[in-house]
């Protein structure tokens, strides 16, 4: 059976950079609480206009570039992303069409910040099976537009930023590389403490003025419990990662959690005992890109230098659903 190696990574942000300090001539904030409660120091939003696809397309074209392969060797596509350009069809087509893949099939996948890691574990099972040789993963994310940006909504608008980040995932004989394996879950019990309401299409029409009125257009959050699940949650799967194939954290290379909130990254880090070397962080520069974090992360670390032929890379991440999960690769 084949295994799975990342073989290309790429990532794109928009240009506007919104700092904290802009974030205060919008709503009743400071620089102060939003670095010290989540360590993010700047995000990007999208200028009117940007697409999803667009955004993608962009991070796609990078991680083709770093393979060394055409457009055309892309079998199939699976795209994550919580903010689609469009109700229906997913934004997975109109990156197939842009990257012109003709009638390779597009694979729009919902999991919110776990869609990277959901998104891996059914790219590999397609590789291992043989369906594709070489897939191009996704995670893009438009959230600047979704936001709340008066006093009002100012819990989550200081969180979220827009990006995307893209790995071509190909199939290798080469024992030494690729997945090791991947493990997910959700509990769907606790879906509305982090959602986006509406739009709906079980409410007639499936928007409307209420919707604005009633803030159920706007994300919401009880912040604190999705910090309390998140931090079990995180250091759970990652030791059920390391179990499943006989491992301990101490021989992580190093980690990559979904960047969510720096002090969720580093709660993750203690409670696996892990040096600041074995973890990546970049969410000082993004803030919370959802599904994008993870592939933006990990397309920097490799520009780094921070991941070496051979090194146990391990991918965390918690998100709406909730969601979560891992993934251990030999780099
Ligand atoms: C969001 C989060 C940073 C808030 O930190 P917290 O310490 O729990 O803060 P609270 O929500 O209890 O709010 C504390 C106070 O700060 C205020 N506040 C909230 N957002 C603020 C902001 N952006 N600027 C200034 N003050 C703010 C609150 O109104 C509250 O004021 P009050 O005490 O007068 O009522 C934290 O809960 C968190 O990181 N949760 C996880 C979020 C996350 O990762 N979500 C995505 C997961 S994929």
């Amino acid at each position: 059976m084949p295994r799975t190696a990342i073989i290309g990574t790429g990532h794109w942000v928009p240009e506007r950079v919104v700092t904290n300090d802009d974030l205060t001539e919008l709503m009743d904030t400071s620089d102060e609480w939003i670095r010290e409660r989540t360590g993010i120091r700047e995000r990007r939003w999208v200028e009117p206009g940007t697409t999803g696809a667009e955004m993608a397309t962009r991070a796609s074209r990078m991680a083709l570039e770093d393979a060394g392969i055409a457009a055309e060797e892309v079998d199939a596509v699976v795209l994550a992303t919580l903010s689609p350009d469009h109700f229906f069809p997913g934004t997975g087509v109109f990156l197939a069409r842009e990257l012109g893949l003709g009638t390779a099939p597009a694979i729009d996948l919902r999991a919110q910040c776990s869609g990277f890691v959901y998104g891996l574990q059914v790219a590999d099972a397609l590789i291992r099976t043989e369906q594709y040789r070489t897939i191009l993963l996704v995670g893009v994310e438009i959230q600047s537009t979704g936001l709340d940006v008066s006093t009002e909504g100012r819990d989550m608008a200081v969180l979220f930023g827009d990006g995307a980040g893209a790995a071509l995932l190909r199939a290798t004989d080469d024992p030494t590389r690729g997945v090791l394996s991947t493990h997910i879950h959700a509990e769907g019990e606790h879906a509305e403490i982090l959602w986006g309401d509406a739009p709906a299409s079980w409410r007639h029409p499936r928007i409307g003025p209420d919707d604005f009125d009633e803030r159920r257009v706007y994300p919401s959050m009880a912040g604190r419990e999705v910090f309390k699940h998140a931090v079990t949650r995180m250091p759970e799967v990652v030791r059920e990662a390391l179990d499943a194939n006989g491992l301990e954290p101490s021989e992580i290379d190093l980690l990559i959690p979904h960047q969510a909130n720096l002090r969720i990254s580093q709660m993750v880090q203690k409670r696996l005992r892990l040096s600041d070397e074995q973890v990546f962080n970049n969410i000082e520069k993004y803030g919370n890109t959802t599904a994008a974090t993870i592939p933006i992360a990990l397309s920097e670390a490799v520009r780094l230098g921070r991941l070496e032929r051979g090194d146990l890379l391990c991918l965390t991440a918690f998100g709406s659903g909730f969601t979560w999960g891992s993934a251990l690769l030999r780099w």
